[in-house]
C-alpha cells in the first residue's frame, strides 16, 4: 500500500500545487490513499468550508488540522458534517470535529488517521500522548493502516511521540515547522517516522507568510496582519510503503517498508 501525505497546505499558492500536481502525482506513483494537512489553506489561517470540500475534491482523502483548525469561525458549524476534516484530538473534548477519522482506501484497506497537536511552546491543551492511547484503543481490529498526524513546534516531543507510537501504528509524522527534516526513517518496530514534512506553499517568505510583514514584526514588536508570500512556490509530501507480506506490529497493523520525502515545485 503506498499513502501520500500532502505537508500544511497554506493559502492558494498552495492550493494551486496540489491542484495541479496531484493527479498525475497520485497516477504516475500509484497512491492509494492520499492524506494532507489544511490548517493554512485559508490565506494562511485556518480552512473554511468551502476549501475544504476544494481540497477533498482534488483527491485527497483525509485534511489534518493543527492550531489553526479554529482561526475561521464558519468552520466551527461545519466540522461535525465533515468526518474528513480532522481537527487534534487532544483539544478539550466537546470541541467541534474529531481527532480521528476511520475509512476505506482505494486498494479496500482499511485504515484510520489520527490528529494531535503537542504542548511544548504551543497551547497548553490535554495531553497528546495518553490521548493517543485512548484514540488508539477505538480503532477496529480490522483497520489495517494507521496514520498518525502530530502536529507540532519541538523536536523532541515529536520524535518522543514517535518512539511512543512505534510498534503500534504504521506512520507517525510531524507537521507544524513548515520546515522539512531530513530524518525520514521507519523505527525498530515498523513505524515510519519524520520530524516534519515541511509545507505546501509559497517558500519566497517566511514559513509561507510575506518576509517584509514578518521582519518588520520582529523589528517592532507591534501587532500585525501577515499576508500570504509568493515565490518558490514548493509542494513537501511524505510516501509511506507498507510492508505488505511482513508480519503485522504488535498492535495488528501493517509495519512500514519505507518513507520518502518528495518535493514538486512549480515548472
Ligand atoms: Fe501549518
Ligand atoms: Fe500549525
Amino acid at each position: 500500500m503506498r499513502v501520500l501525505f500532502i505537508g500544511d497546505i497554506v493559502g492558494s499558492p498552495g492550493r494551486q500545487i496540489v491542484q495541479h500536481r496531484l493527479a498525475d502525482i497520485v497516477a504516475q506513483r500509484q497512491i492509494d490513499l492520499v492524506i494532507a494537512n489544511g490548517e493554512n489553506s485559508a490565506s494562511g489561517f485556518g480552512i473554511t468550508p468551502r476549501l475544504a470540500q476544494e481540497l477533498l475534491n482534488m483527491g485527497i482523502d483525509v485534511l489534518t488540522g493543527g492550531n489553526h483548525s479554529w482561526d475561521r469561525r464558519e468552520i466551527l458549524e461545519y466540522m461535525p458534517h465533515e468526518s474528513r476534516l480532522l481537527r487534534p484530538a487532544n483539544f478539550p473534548d466537546g470541541n467541534p470535529g474529531s481527532g480521528l477519522y476511520v475509512g476505506t482506501a482505494k486498494n479496500s484497506v482499511k485504515y484510520a488517521v489520527l490528529n494531535l497537536q503537542g504542548r511544548v511552546f504551543m497551547a497548553s491543551i490535554d495531553d497528546p500522548f495518553r490521548k493517543a492511547d485512548s484514540e488508539l484503543a477505538k480503532i477496529p481490529a480490522d483497520v489495517a493502516f494507521v496514520f498518525v498526524d502530530m502536529h507540532a513546534e519541538t523536536t523532541s516531543e515529536k520524535l518522543a511521540m514517535g518512539w511512543y507510537l512505534d510498534g503500534r501504528v504504521t506512520a507517525v509524522v510531524g507537521t507544524h515547522t513548515h520546515v522539512t527534516t531530513a530524518d525520514q526513517h521507519v523505527l525498530p518496530e515498523g513505524t515510519a517516522f519524520i520530524t516534519d514534512v515541511g509545507m505546501t506553499g509559497p517558500h519566497g517568505g517566511v514559513i509561507g507568510m510575506d518576509r517584509q510583514g514578518i521582519i518588520r514584526k520582529f523589528l517592532d514588536g507591534l501587532p500585525a496582519r501577515f499576508e500570504v508570500a509568493s515565490g518558490d512556490v514548493q509542494m513537501n509530501c511524505v510516501l509511506i510503503e507498507t510492508a505488505d507480506e511482513a508480519p503485522r506490529n504488535a498492535a495488528g497493523r501493517l509495519r512500514a517498508r519505507s518513507i520518502e520525502r518528495l518535493r514538486f515545485c512549480i515548472d
